[in-house]
């Protein structure tokens, strides 16, 4: 067994750390209490190769594995979780899903367009009645022979506003329950695709979330992901790798703030010494840091089972909902530790504090994640296998 990083994970791990430091840090607060598109921010992480980070260099990607996607994910993350939401879509949901199930010409249209983050991709899913409960969608897909006719609503849309490309999920056939579910790339400059308002939220404050209506839009044929009925296990295999990324977004976001909170409380005095050697402050770092060094075992496990073509989800599961969990307690305890600097938007960790919480919620809530674990447990599969 080998928990050491290679030299390229270092490295990955370095510039991503480097850049989040230089290029996210200044001007992070006002981004997100104004609500700003980070698209300077983005355009940049898209030129260093941040958006497709593991697609094969034939269609323009970086080619790397997906324990450094998720390093550089942690590292951003721990800096601006709007950029880094806007990462984990493209890379791991948009990209990943057609590259592992686009057809050639699918891949050379759209797939080198998003790798290299000249276009962003956005993941349409979720609807009004169908969140946690994927398979109720009530988008519609009608098939006309040599194309589709797609109508619907698509709510809590990562990059709904500023993406060029949907993968959208929607009903062909109800009678076929999920098996009459398809996959469409859908391009938003088509006739009929609208794009509601932007949310205005509590955490990840500057990505673009809306709502997107889609009425009478015309899909050829060949923008069909896979074959015919093939949508919700898309979805469902594409999310199983998305909550990967989510996990490592919270990983960062936890270890942002441990990282803020060490350092301050070993600069601030109270009672004559260094808060960090009262007890009651040393104890909750100790606890921070074990439990995010235990998070971040089963987020770095399930990147490598990943990579190793293993069954990852259970894995991702864990990883998502255990990260998620450490990132909002933990953000807490560093508002808490930083007392009431902690509750001012300059020192950053409320912000953490806010972002945290979607990280239980999106790419499946804390309860989804728990489904998709007990059935492994029913399944009898408690124990993933760690050998080939
Ligand atoms: N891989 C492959 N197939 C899978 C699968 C997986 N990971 N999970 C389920 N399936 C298959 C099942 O085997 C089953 O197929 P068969 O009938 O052929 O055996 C089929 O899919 C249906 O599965 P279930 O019966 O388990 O489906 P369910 O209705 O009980 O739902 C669920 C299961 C896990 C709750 C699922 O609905 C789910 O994941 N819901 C949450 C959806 C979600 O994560 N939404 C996030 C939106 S995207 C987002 O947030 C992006 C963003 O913008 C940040």
């Amino acid at each position: 067994m080998d928990f050491l990083l290679t030299e390229e994970h270092l490295a990955v791990r370095e510039a991503a750390r480097d850049f989040a430091q230089k290029e996210l840090l200044p001007g992070v607060i006002e981004r997100d209490s104004k609500m700003i598109h980070p698209t300077e921010q983005l355009k940049k992480m898209g030129e260093l190769g941040f958006l497709g980070m593991m697609v094969d260099p034939k269609y323009g990607g970086g080619g790397m594995d997906a324990v450094s996607y998720v390093l550089a994910m942690e590292e951003i993350s721990k800096v601006d979780n709007s950029c880094s939401v806007a990462m984990s879509v493209n890379n791991s949901l948009v990209c990943w899903g057609l590259e592992t199930f686009g057809t050639e010409e699918q891949k050379q249209k759209y797939l080198t367009k998003l790798s290299t983050g000249e276009w962003i991709g956005a993941f349409c899913l979720s609807e009004p009645e169908a969140g946690s409960d994927a398979t109720s969608q009530q988008t519609t897909a009608i098939d006309m022979g040599d194309h589709y006719i797609l109508n619907g609503t698509k709510n809590w849309i990562t990059n709904g506003g500023t993406s060029k490309v949907h993968l959208v999920i929607a009903q062909t056939d109800r009678e076929k329950g999920h098996r009459g579910i398809n996959a469409f790339i859908v391009e938003t400059d088509w006739d009929g695709v609208n794009v509601g308002a932007k949310e205005d939220k509590l955490g990840i404050r500057s990505s673009d979330t809306h709502t997107i209506m889609y009425n009478d839009v015309k899909v050829p044929k060949a923008n069909r992901i896979g074959e015919d009925g093939f949508g919700f296990k898309f979805a469902m295999k594409t999310l199983s790798g998305g909550r990967i990324g989510i996990a490592s977004q919270a990983l960062g976001i936890a270890g942002g703030a441990y990282e803020l909170a060490a350092a301050y409380a070993g600069e601030r005095k109270a009672f004559g010494k260094e808060i960090i050697k009262h007890q009651a402050i040393g104890f909750k770092l100790a606890d921070m840091f074990m439990e995010i060094e235990a998070a971040k075992m089963l987020v770095y496990r399930a990147a490598w089972l990943k990579d190793q073509h293993m069954d990852y989800n259970a894995a991702g599961s864990m990883a998502k909902l255990y990260a998620s969990e450490v990132a909002m307690r933990h953000t807490v305890e560093a508002v808490q530790i930083h007392g009431g600097y902690g509750f001012v938007k300059e020192y950053h960790v409320e912000r953490l504090m806010r972002d945290a919480k979607i990280t239980q919620i999106y790419e499946g809530t804390s309860e989804v994640q728990r489904i998709v674990l007990s059935r492994q447990v029913e399944k009898g599969n408690l124990y993933i296998p760690v050998t080939k």
